[in-house]
């Protein structure tokens, strides 16, 4: 039985990086009418709280990747899963993400909205596992950095599990 054994990001430190983030984005962005665009599904907790905490005319859409292999590794196949509804074309784009691990795709959703020319893309991610990366992707709004521990909790899943959890959690799988 998998279970969480330790609490790593708790609830009130979230709220409180979430907001910061958002208000680092209404400074940065005070011009423009970004597209914040969610990656699905483990990215939708974050994205929720963080479009709530940004005092911009701005718009959302989702994204969603396929990715296979094991349960708690990144696997080496990406595949794009839900396009995105909106045309970009000539937007500024803020990707949120929940966690950038190898870098893997992060780097494939990037290289995917620039075919649609936006204006800009900038990423945002909640996490960030310095450790494990592979591919070199510029983080522009950046939660916390996590160590090179399985984590769960806040759209994080482990099987599909454990993504209700209102903190960011370590499990014992
Ligand atoms: P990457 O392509 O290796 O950067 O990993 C990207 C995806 O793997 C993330 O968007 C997460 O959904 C998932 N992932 C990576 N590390 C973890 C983790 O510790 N817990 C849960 N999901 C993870
Ligand atoms: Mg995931």
């Amino acid at each position: 039985m998998n279970e969480v054994v330790s609490v790593l990001i708790d609830e009130k430190t979230l709220a409180r990086r979430v907001k910061e983030l958002g208000e680092q984005i209404s400074g940065e962005l005070e011009r423009l009418t970004p597209i914040l665009i969610g990656v699905l599904c483990s990215g939708s907790v974050f994205h929720a709280d963080l479009i709530r905490n940004i005092s911009l005319e701005l718009r959302v859409d989702f994204i969603s990747v396929k990715s296979y292999g094991a349960a708690t590794a990144s696997s080496g196949i990406v595949e794009l899963g839900r396009d995105l509804e909106s045309n970009i074309k000539g937007q500024d784009v803020v990707l949120v993400e929940d966690i950038v691990d190898s870098g893997k795709t992060a780097r494939f959703l990037i290289k995917h909205l620039e075919l649609q020319q936006p204006s800009s893309i900038r990423l945002c991610s909640l996490l960030s596992k310095p450790s494990k990366r592979k591919f070199d992707v510029p983080i522009d709004y950046l939660g916390f950095e996590v160590p090179d521990k399985f984590i769960v909790g806040y759209g994080l899943d482990f099987n599909q599990s454990f993504r209700n959890l209102p903190y960011i959690g370590v499990i014992r799988s």
